[in-house]
């Protein structure tokens, strides 16, 4: 089988919240060939781990299901599926909207997709209400950046 993309991965594990470090450490293990910088690293976990919750408290309700991650890098992109089968979202707009949430009651505060968004370059949501919910992001890592970046810290070190 030959790839259209330059690696890829996937993952699929059960929908517990002991999970979550699992899943955003090994993405971020995986996002790590493309030289990203510390910081889009962090943005990168920090988006997994919100898309991966959603499953786990919205998607499956913490009753048992499987949440599947499929990670692929294309030249400097990394693009993250994070899908469930689980009750999926009745009205995706308001979903994506900051502070919505259904479950205020349980100290949620409605921003895991503002959060997404703002880490991530591209969101898509898509979700059928019984059938379950994929959210496919990607991050283009910015590696000329990241060049000047390497030579700033040589620089310092040698200064
Ligand atoms: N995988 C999913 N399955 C079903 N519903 C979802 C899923 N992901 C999100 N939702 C719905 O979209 C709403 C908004 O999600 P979002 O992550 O922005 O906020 P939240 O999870 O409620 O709060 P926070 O992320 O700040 O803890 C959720 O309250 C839930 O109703
Ligand atoms: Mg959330």
């Amino acid at each position: 089988m030959k790839s259209r993309y330059d690696n890829e991965m996937e993952l699929d594990f059960l929908s517990k919240s002991n999970n979550e470090a699992f899943a955003r450490i090994t993405v971020a293990a995986f996002a790590a060939q493309l030289d990203p910088t510390i910081e889009e690293l962090a943005d990168i976990k920090t988006a997994v781990s919100e898309a991966v919750t959603n499953s786990i408290i919205h998607g499956y309700e913490n009753t048992e299901g499987l949440v599947k991650i499929k990670a692929t890098l294309l030249n400097n992109v990394v693009q993250i599926e994070i899908s469930d089968n689980g009750k999926g979202i009745e009205d995706i707009e308001l979903a994506r909207k900051p502070l919505y949430t259904s479950k205020g009651n349980l100290e949620r505060s409605g921003m895991g997709f503002t959060i997404m968004e703002s880490f991530m370059d591209e969101v898509e949501i898509h979700s059928v209400v019984g059938i379950g919910t994929k959210i496919i992001m990607k991050k283009k890592i910015n590696k000329e950046n990241n060049k000047e970046e390497i030579e700033e810290e040589k620089n310092a070190l040698i200064d």
